[in-house]
């Protein structure tokens, strides 16, 4: 198995991330060969302050080092150290129908949402493709909005290997249902971009204010309450046991508890769970020139790769 995940800097990751992409990647590095790298060619559509992308770079590296990133068992890099992947950007482009890309939601709701109609945006399908294929990986976990992008690179394999013989590898998407949607403090989906979510290593002050404002319905001290489908009790739920979980619900079936208890609980919960995590990543924070040698490093293996892959695109497209 050839695993292989992207994650977009644009600011500090929160639990959405971590329960929906990075714990999940952090587990598989067990069980296969596992590339993972931050996407900041991708960022470049939507990010344009050269020190927010350098910076948002920079804390998605100590976030994913910090949260168990074993750099002996995965390469782990920045998506610009191997440029293989815009020429294969570029090579895939010529053979990606226009309806394809004009298909995809994420462009429309980002459009929609105000972001520049740029070509980046347009093609950023395309590079992603780039990125999986250049590895030759076969598996990609990611998050379920990413889902018709994963579509667009097998696509992309199919149609390339069918025009040129068998040189690309078909990815297959792995989508956790469980753990795809975490909700943010208002109880839609967690998301940077709705200011709902819950950094990963946010100050004490900040993370237990945001937990104590995450909505509830009003119903009062004394009644009893379901906990199912309250997003308290679902985050509690991404830290808790399953014995804790239905100690928690009985209780709140009984009534006589408030909201404010389970919020308190989830803080406890969340913040002994980053303990161990917070004190890595202050560690790392105190090396830098660590931190870059550990990219630099996953770019070469990563690198190695991805030539192999190009020699085989070049020669089959008739550019050697
Ligand atoms: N588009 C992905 C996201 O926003 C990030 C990404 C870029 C990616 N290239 C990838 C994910 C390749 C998986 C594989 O989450």
């Amino acid at each position: 198995m050839r695993i292989l995940s992207g994650i977009q800097p644009s600011g500090r990751l929160h639990l959405g991330n971590y329960f929906g992409m990075m714990k999940p990647a952090i587990e598989l590095q067990y069980e296969g060969d596992t590339f993972l790298f931050i996407a900041n060619y991708h960022a470049l559509t939507t990010v344009s302050d050269p020190k927010a992308l350098r910076l948002g770079t920079y804390e998605v590296a100590l976030d994913f080092l910090a949260c168990g990133l074993d750099v002996s068992r995965t390469a782990f890099f920045r998506q610009s150290d191997v440029p293989e992947v815009t020429e294969l950007t570029w090579i895939l482009s010529t053979v990606t129908p226009m309806g394809l890309l004009e298909r995809c939601h994420s462009y429309k709701d980002k459009i929609a949402k105000g972001i520049a109609p740029s070509h980046g945006l347009f093609a950023y399908p395309v590079l992603m493709a780039a990125d999986i294929l250049a590895y030759r990986s076969t598996v990609v976990p990611v998050g379920r909005d990413q889902k018709q992008h994963l579509e667009v690179a097998r696509d992309l394999a199919i149609k390339f290997n069918s025009q040129y013989g068998e040189v690309l590898t078909v990815p297959e998407a792995m989508i956790k249902d469980s753990v795809a949607v975490v909700p943010g403090i208002d109880g839609q989906k967690m998301s940077k971009s709705y200011n709902n979510h819950i950094e990963l290593f946010g100050a004490e002050k900040e993370t237990r204010s945001r937990i104590m404002r995450i909505v509830t319905d009003s119903k009062t001290l004394e009644e009893p309450k379901d906990l199912n489908g309250s997003a308290v009790f679902a985050l509690y739920s991404l830290f808790a046991t399953d014995l804790e979980r239905q100690e928690m619900a009985d209780r709140f079936k009984a009534g006589g508890h408030g909201y404010g208890e389970a919020k308190k609980a989830l803080f406890e919960k969340m913040w002994s769970y980053f303990e161990p995590f917070r004190k890595k990543r202050e560690e790392l924070a105190q090396s830098p020139e660590l931190v870059e040698s550990i990219l630099q490093q996953g770019a070469e293996r990563a690198r190695t790769e991805a030539r192999v892959t190009l020699r085989a695109v070049r020669q089959a497209v008739g550019l050697e």
